[in-house]
């Protein structure tokens, strides 16, 4: 099968702000004398801000009222974006630019697939956003990762069916998302928590040229 798009997550895979969400998540729960560390995160990636809150709270023993859980996913929000604020081209991770670069030579449309509310933001402080054919982030999406609902729609507003397509994920639930789906997913991170991906890649330096042959069964 011809592979005609690359989709792409956003936090984590282009850019490593998987490392802000856990800072500001981290803060929140300290605030609310919840224990949570870097392996609970993981549970965190690629899920939206309610589910993310949602499952730290399940992890405390109070309850609390919708209201105060608006309140809260906003202060998450107020400091993600602080500790975002001094994000420019330099924080792209390696071999990504490159990548894009590449895919664009070659004709191969370029998708993004994220649950973030903030991905367009992002994307434009990384001055990347006219890579992209298409952007579907979670202003556009009613179903969090692992429901491919992110990903179906980037196929469908660049016109390609899932099995043309690659997906690049660096979360658990959005390497599930993929291949629920029907793409194909390449996971950039640890093998262990990505094993269902048809590839893994340890970091996106390793994202080259050959795996688009890999993908056509080449
Ligand atoms: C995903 C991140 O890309 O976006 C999650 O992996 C995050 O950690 C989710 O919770 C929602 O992001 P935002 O920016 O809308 O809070
Ligand atoms: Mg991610």
């Amino acid at each position: 099968m011809k592979i005609k798009a690359c989709i792409f997550d956003l936090d984590g895979v282009i850019v490593d702000t998987a490392k802000f969400h856990f800072l500001a998540w981290k803060r929140l729960a300290d605030e609310l004398n919840i224990s949570f560390d870097e392996h609970d995160n993981e549970q965190l990636k690629g899920v939206s801000r309610t589910t993310s809150l949602e499952i730290i709270l399940r992890k405390g023993s109070i309850q609390y009222s919708e209201e105060e859980k608006q309140e809260m996913a906003v202060k998450k929000n107020i400091w993600y974006l602080e500790y975002c604020s001094t994000i420019d081209e330099s924080e792209i991770l390696p071999g990504i630019k490159e990548f894009l670069d590449e895919l664009k030579l070659k004709n191969i449309l370029i998708g993004l697939g994220s649950a973030s509310k903030n991905a367009l933001l992002i994307l434009d402080k990384l001055k990347l956003t006219s890579y992209f054919d298409a952007i579907v982030d979670g202003n556009k999406i009613t179903e969090a990762k692992p429901n491919p609902q992110v990903f179906l729609r980037a196929a469908e507003e660049l016109n390609v069916n899932p099995n043309e397509a690659i997906v690049f994920e660096d979360a658990e639930a959005g390497v599930e998302a993929a291949i629920r789906g029907g793409f194909y997913a390449i996971g950039i991170g640890d093998a262990k928590i990505l094993g269902k991906a048809n590839i893994v890649l340890r970091s996106t330096a390793l994202i080259n040229f050959n795996l688009i042959d890999a993908a056509e069964g080449k």
